[in-house]
């Protein structure tokens, strides 16, 4: 795998005065993208169900902290009234929170099967709709949603669950752009694999990737800044991939 080179992530203030919700705050990706939301000026509430890990990402970042499994409507919509309420307003809000499953179709128990789309697609749909009172009220707001190349480009045997839950992602996202208009854009993204605890016994999978490795997490954070920031206030409905060139579309 060859080094990654380094996003710069200098602080430019590109979220100043920002109030944005992370789900997945705890580990990979999401504190990632809460590290990196803070260090642009937001003021951030942070969602996961892991204690110790969103206890540690809210210290370092002085963001609101709230343990909720996000396919529990009842707390997640608590959670996201008290974010409102601590923050003073939410502004946007990151999906990051998710779960792989590996399996063919054939072996995955329905169990399992209803749990990764429990998690990863309907988790996405209760955290966004519980947060949605709040966005339409303000100006520039934001969702962005992570799918998975996955979702985006599904031809890796041993992922049947995992990728029908992001591309069903994919589809809820453009669905919703089109009903949140204009008040709110929606967004995602389509990372390959990533850094992250989710890609462990996996990492030297990226041999067919045009950029011969897998991505920092810090990589994917930037994507996410770039949807959440006014930068993109004339993109919505969109799935940026973020892949390495996994998957040219
Ligand atoms: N790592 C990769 O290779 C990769 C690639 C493409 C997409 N993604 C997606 O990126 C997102 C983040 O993944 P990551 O790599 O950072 O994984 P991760 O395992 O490091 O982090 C996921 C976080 O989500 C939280 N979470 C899981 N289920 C939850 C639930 N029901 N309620 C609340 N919190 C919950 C976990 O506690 C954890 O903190 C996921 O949606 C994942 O599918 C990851």
């Amino acid at each position: 795998m060859s080094s990654a080179p380094k996003p710069d992530v200098t602080p430019r203030g590109r979220l100043r005065g920002r109030r944005i919700a992370v789900t997945g705050a705890a580990s990979g990706i999401g504190r990632a993208t809460a590290r990196l939301f803070s260090q642009e000026g937001a003021s951030l509430a942070l969602l996961d169900r892991d204690p110790a890990g969103l206890k540690e990402i809210a210290n370092e970042t002085d963001g609101a902290r709230f343990e909720v499994d996000i396919t529990a409507e009842d707390e997640v919509a608590s959670a996201a009234e008290r974010a409102a309420t601590a923050l003073g307003g939410i502004d946007g809000v990151v999906n990051a929170a998710g779960i792989m499953y590996r399996g063919r179709a054939t072996d995955v128990p329905a169990t399992n099967w209803r749990q990764v789309l429990e998690v990863n697609l309907t988790g996405t749909y209760i955290v966004t709709r519980s947060f949605l009172p709040w966005l339409t009220s303000e100006s520039a707001a934001s969702v962005v949603n992570i799918a998975s190349a996955q979702g985006l480009l599904p031809n890796t045997p041993g992922y049947s669950a995992y990728a029908a839950s992001k591309g069903g992602i994919i589809a809820l996202t453009k669905a919703l752009a089109a009903e949140l208009a204009p008040q709110i854009r929606v967004n995602c993204i389509s990372p390959g694999m990533v850094n992250t605890a989710m890609a462990d016994g996996h990492r030297d999978g990226a041999s067919n990737y045009a950029l011969k490795r897998i991505a920092d997490p810090n990589e994917i954070a930037t994507a996410l800044l770039f949807l959440t920031s006014t930068d993109a206030s004339y993109v919505t409905g969109s799935v940026l991939g973020v892949d390495g060139g996994r998957a040219f579309h």
